[in-house]
């Protein structure tokens, strides 16, 4: 059953094309020198490039998977959450696709998509559910910070998410600080690689609630008062890479405990991580050394679906096809704030 998937919740325009767990394209066009000038993501910049680029990036998923449309069995698009207008483009275009073919056609949700990214292993990528297990799910991005408990395949109770900054937002507002380039992440991650993360003691907040929320905008405050303190410390390069290690590592040591807190707690056996903070190497690291040291199972999302990505929506697409015969109905309309629940 080939399905064409398309993502445009955000600042990436992705098509993919994938077949019984198996990716057969994922088409990534990604907008992040468009935005870098204005520090985040303009929404009516990302709708405008989505129109541009959605259809020459469906045609090379098409291509890459040598096939043509009509031979496409469904459907599907990201409905929800995202930008408004990001999400119009995808979606309506996904839905014109389906009902010119006369094909099955669904709305995913970009947050469930992510749950499952991190099952899709080997080159080319397939995903094998055979393997599933209940799990407690990490997802970390520019936008969102959610724990999730995974207790069956397409079933799943959010446990905790951000009460203000996500973790990726972190790592850019505290990058910006530093006169970084909006995403900041991949160079404090790059900087922090020289850096001391024992230099300076950034706060953990909240990282001793028994709850499951997360809060890091007091953690980029605190970055601003340090600059404020310690002023020409930006002149020198070891200092801003203690200042970068030190920043990573507050952030990574929250995410890192509570999730390992929540896996042990929920007696799970397994941990899955993905979103674009799953990059960072050293979350992937105390990620790695903490579930060995717990004899939990660690599914990283690959780096190259890590970011937002369109097989992650074929993917849980063609599960939900399978398994539930899910359609939506082509006069539905984009759900920008969905909650996942
Ligand atoms: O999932 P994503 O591409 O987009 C959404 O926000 O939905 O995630 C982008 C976020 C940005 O905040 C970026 O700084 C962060 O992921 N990021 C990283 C790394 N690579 C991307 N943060 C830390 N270390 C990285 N290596
Ligand atoms: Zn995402």
């Amino acid at each position: 059953m080939p399905l064409l998937a398309v993502e445009t919740s955000c600042d990436e325009t992705s098509a993919a094309v994938v077949h019984q767990g198996r990716v057969l394209s994922n088409v990534v066009s990604s907008q992040t020198a468009l935005h870098a000038e204005y520090g985040g993501v303009v929404p009516e910049l990302a709708a405008r490039q989505h129109l541009r680029n959605l259809i020459p990036v469906a045609r090379l998923a098409l291509g890459e998977a040598s096939l043509a449309a009509d031979q496409l069995d469904a459907v599907a698009a990201t409905r929800g959450p995202g930008l408004p207008s990001a999400l119009m483009v995808g979606f309506k275009a996904a839905q014109a696709v389906a009902f010119v073919l006369g094909r099955p056609f669904l709305g995913i949700h970009h947050h469930e998509a992510h749950l499952y990214s991190p099952w899709l292993k080997g080159q080319p990528q397939i995903a094998d559910f055979s393997k599933f297990q209940p799990n407690i799910s990490l997802i970390v991005s520019g936008g969102h910070t959610l724990l999730v408990h995974v207790q069956a395949e397409l079933d799943h109770r959010v446990l905790g998410s951000t009460v203000d900054d996500a973790a990726g937002e972190c790592f850019d507002k505290a990058g910006k600080l530093m006169g970084l380039t909006y995403p900041a992440g991949p160079e404090i991650d790059r900087l922090a690689e020289g850096g001391n993360p024992k230099a300076y003691d950034f706060p953990r907040p909240m990282i001793d609630d028994i709850n499951d929320d997360f809060s890091f905008s007091g953690l980029k405050t605190s970055v601003r008062y340090f600059l404020r303190d310690h002023p020409g410390l930006l002149d020198d390069g070891q200092s801003v890479r203690d200042l970068c290690a030190s920043v990573q590592a507050a952030i990574v040591d929250v995410l890192v405990t509570k999730t390992i807190r929540a896996a042990r707690r929920l007696r799970v056996g397994c941990v899955t991580a993905s979103g674009g903070v799953t990059c960072n190497r050293a979350l992937r690291q105390r990620l790695n050394a903490a579930c060995e040291r717990q004899g939990l199972m660690l599914l990283l999302a690959d780096r190259s679906v890590c970011t937002d990505n369109a097989a992650m929506i074929g993917i849980l697409a063609e599960r939900r096809l399978k398994l539930r015969a899910e359609e939506t109905s082509l006069d539905t309309d984009i759900l920008p704030n969905w909650a996942l629940g």
